[in-house]
């Protein structure tokens, strides 16, 4: 797919089944609607809307009718009712191998089967070309996802774990629609918080010069030790204030000090990076620092900024405060760097879609100022046009007590400290399992690693964001329930059968082809094409959750097609080892989007 936006770029086979019912329904409406567009011309463009259907009926269901009939109801035209529009719809579908039935229901719902046929190529198809050849077409080249975006120097909490597991799920999700995602690390490397450090660096190690980071050893004692001293010392205080407009103003040893110190956090936060398998580009706040006077002053030519008790402010209908850009004493803040950041990543960047993934207590920060460059016309007032900006939130993560997540001690938890339990919990469970005497050490680590990592990604991806979630490891490396370790043990019994058919699989997929007689196995191979329609979904409110629900369901609906369907020895054995191939597939894509890591044998 070339990610092309005119219809007539895109390949009709390209996309997802849902996207290519679509298609055929466009058509049909737009023949069934000529005859009425003098009544309405509203009705003339209307888009399909096409929805998952009750099974007893169909797989696909048109829902259009309805709404049509209230346009044009009451006037003179050829349809009596919602179900003679229906029927239309059915009449002017055209000719396709997709569309096995349509049928009207009721006020005018058109039930779709699709050809189990089409649905068996699709598979074979994608064993071939691989499963990116499903994806989805988006109407855009490029996204910037901003997410985890930790505080140099404060410490990364399960905030920035939520931001960094859901953000990275959002962009591999973009990624796999061949959109390129700019993964941003917006790091918060300019506050007013480093002068106070690096006075506390100056104060208390003259020699930092020479003994380097030692000085600094565990920045967050050292955040602490700093903080207790900018609180009880007026005169430190003042220094601080005085060495952050240094550092600001570019004076070379505050400016050396500062970089020490944004080292130091950096090379822990990459710790967390590592084990998750994230990446992401860091351009922290520093960096938009020189864009602000002149992105305030496109903003002011608009009319945007007005003067308000000596601070600089915009005014955003129907809030009570105004967005702060500048305050009293002249110095920027985190509003007036996001704008910054907008401008440059939209005109810089050329990025069609920003995303902004924290917690939800953000919410209105963002709505306030995505308002005012929409008011500039930044981005433009209608939702459904791009540039698009959205802001993803998410809720806590609490501890067992209903509580924010804290350790026993109530200090905040260090997040590499929780990923190391994780992994030891995983491990422990493993060598329990007997696998110590199996496999080497890399392969039990490697497992261990994807488990234990895996079981505290899915944990958070599977429930929706806006929720709080109790932070709970017994529960998430349970091998039983919705879970990632019975999910990558499901994966792994798939493989399983696949070796113990003694057949090469790669060959099987040249030679045979998928047969989808049984009931089970059409249900199963249909759940299995619809897998890029459920990434679309996730991605159009950005909702990973979607994918994990689709995850678990496909490993249930394949349980019930291998109990009810012998694979090996069976007459259908070839088609059905593809089945179980393409659903392997299938749910390592998922893992892969989810930035789970699939193992081979459990
Ligand atoms: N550093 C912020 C925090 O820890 C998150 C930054 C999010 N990104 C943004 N462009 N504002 O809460």
């Amino acid at each position: 797919a070339t990610g092309g936006c005119t219809a007539t770029m895109i390949d009709a086979t390209a996309g997802s089944v849902r996207q290519q019912v679509s298609r055929l329904l466009r058509e049909s409406l737009h023949v069934s609607l000529q005859p009425v567009a003098e009544l309405d011309p509203s009705v003339v463009d209307v888009e399909p809307l096409v929805a998952i259907c009750n099974p007893r009926f169909g797989d696909y269901q048109c829902n259009n009718a309805m709404g049509i009939w209230s346009k044009i109801r009451g006037k003179p035209s050829s349809y009596r009712n919602p179900n003679s529009i229906g029927q239309a719809i059915v009449a002017n579908l055209p000719a396709s191998t997709l569309i096995e039935s349509a049928t009207v229901a009721g006020p005018g719902f058109v039930n779709l089967v699709l050809s189990t046929s089409y649905i068996a190529q699709r598979l074979d198809q994608m064993l071939i070309q691989g499963i990116g050849s499903w994806a989805p077409v988006l109407p855009i080249q490029r996204a910037l996802v901003d997410f985890s975006s930790p505080n140099i120097a404060k410490e990364m909490h399960v905030g920035h774990l939520r931001s960094t597991i859901i953000g990275d799920s959002l962009a591999r999700m973009l990624e796999y629609c061949h959109v390129e995602v700019l993964r941003r690390n917006h790091v918060g490397d300019w506050g007013t918080q480093f002068g106070m450090l690096i006075e506390y660096l100056f104060e208390e190690f003259p020699n930092w010069e020479e003994i380097g980071e030692q000085a600094i050893g565990d920045l967050q004692a050292f955040y602490k030790a700093a903080k207790q001293k900018f609180d009880a010392d007026p005169a430190f205080k003042e220094k601080a204030q005085q060495a952050v407009v240094r550092l600001q103003g570019g004076e070379q040893r505050y400016h050396v000090a500062w970089e020490s110190i944004c080292d130091i956090s950096r090379r822990e936060f990459d710790l967390v990076y590592k084990r998750l398998n994230v990446t992401l580009e860091e351009k922290g706040e520093s960096f938009y620092n020189p864009y602000i006077p002149a992105v305030l002053e496109k903003l002011s030519e608009k009319g945007l900024i007005e003067e308000s008790d000596g601070a600089k402010v915009i005014r955003i209908e129907g809030v009570e405060y105004p967005l702060i850009v500048v305050k009293r004493d002249g110095g920027y803040n985190y509003a007036s760097t996001d704008l910054a950041a907008c401008w440059y990543r939209l005109n810089v960047e050329r990025a069609e879609w920003l995303v902004y993934v924290t917690d939800i207590g953000q919410a209105q920060h963002f709505d306030m100022w995505f308002k005012a460059v929409k008011r500039a016309g930044w981005l433009p007032v209608n939702d459904n046009d791009y540039p698009k900006a959205k802001h993803v939130g998410f809720g806590l993560v609490l501890g067992a007590d209903g509580k924010r997540f804290r350790t026993r001690s109530s200090e905040v938890v260090r997040l590499i400290e929780l990923l190391d339990e994780a992994k030891s919990r995983s491990m422990q469970g493993l060598v329990e399992r007997g696998r110590e005497g199996e496999w080497t050490a890399e392969e039990l680590e490697h497992a261990a690693e994807a488990l234990g990592y895996g079981a505290i990604k899915y944990a958070d991806l599977k429930n929706n964001r806006l929720t709080n979630y109790i932070f709970n490891f017994d529960q998430m490396l349970d091998v039983r329930g919705n879970t990632a370790v019975y999910l990558l043990y499901a994966h792994a019994r798939i493989r399983s059968i696949i070796r113990r058919s003694g057949k090469n699989i790669e060959e099987l997929k040249q030679i045979g082809t998928i047969t989808l007689d049984h009931e089970n196995e059409r249900q199963l191979g249909l759940h299995l094409v619809q897998f890029a329609e459920i990434v679309e979904d996730a991605l159009a409110e950005f909702y990973p959750n979607i994918l994990c629900e689709y995850l678990y369901n496909l490993s249930e609906v394949f349980t019930k097609f291998y109990s009810n369907c012998t694979v090996i020895g069976s007459e259908q054995e070839t088609s059905r080892l593809l089945i179980c191939e393409a659903t392997s597939t299938v749910m390592r894509e998922c893992f892969k989007l989810l930035g789970i890591t699939p193992l081979e044998r459990l």
